[in-house]
């Protein structure tokens, strides 16, 4: 469980994510905890059908595809980062198939809407949460709502949020690389998410 899985959801390869979530990872690794990235543009995966297999089953059995080989990730690892870059004032869709596919971990009542429970939960397990979008303040370009969807079903599925990195005002591929604040920010997130394990 002393783990931290790092998972990125831009379709941008070598973009500000990128960089961003290896300098995450950097300062957890550095911190002498074992680290994994994964992006999920590498991942053939299509997002949540709604069959409810998994409310039977306790795991996703409806679609055989890449979120296979994400899911044991998830359970082995006590952290995670998660990363996205704003697109239309959310999470890329890459993110949010990925979030909604995190549907498996949950435990449902009968009833619905009913109570529900999330498989992860009261295991300590603990995240930060990463965001870059183009636009200067949070208001303008959706930092707070990208944010806050990335909060809600992240603390859904148990995780306790110890930190958020809002990085606003980039726009170009690699452009981040010219802020070294924000990168050592970043470092410094991901050693204290690495203490806290
Ligand atoms: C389709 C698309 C939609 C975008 N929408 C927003 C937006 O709503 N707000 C914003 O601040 N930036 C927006 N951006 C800018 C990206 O968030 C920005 O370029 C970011 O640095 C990309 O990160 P990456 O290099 O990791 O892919 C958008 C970019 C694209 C390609």
């Amino acid at each position: 469980m002393k783990k931290i899985l790092g998972i990125g959801g831009s379709p941008r390869k070598g973009g500000n994510s990128d960089i961003l979530l290896q300098r995450l990872l950097k300062g957890a690794s550095d911190e002498g905890v074992a680290t994994e990235e994964i992006q999920l543009r590498e991942y053939q995966f299509q997002p949540c059908i709604a069959c409810e297999r998994c409310r039977k089953d306790k795991e996703c059995t409806g679609l055989q595809d890449g979120m296979q080989l994400i899911y044991p990730k998830i359970r082995e690892a006590g952290g995670m980062i998660l990363i996205s870059p704003i697109y239309s004032y959310n999470v890329t869709a890459l993110t949010k198939s990925f979030i909604d596919r995190l549907y498996s971990f949950y435990h449902f009542s009968d009833e619905r809407p009913g109570q529900w429970s999330s498989h992860l939960a009261g295991q300590g397990r603990k995240a930060i949460i990463a965001v870059v979008g183009e636009q200067a303040t949070r208001a303008e370009g959706g930092m707070d709502l990208t944010l806050e969807t990335m909060r809600r079903s992240v603390e859904a599925l148990g995780y306790e949020v110890v930190d958020e990195l809002p990085v606003l005002g980039i726009f170009h591929k690699g452009k981040v690389r010219e802020y070294p604040q924000v990168l050592e920010q970043a470092e410094a997130l991901g050693r204290r998410l690495a203490s806290l394990l």
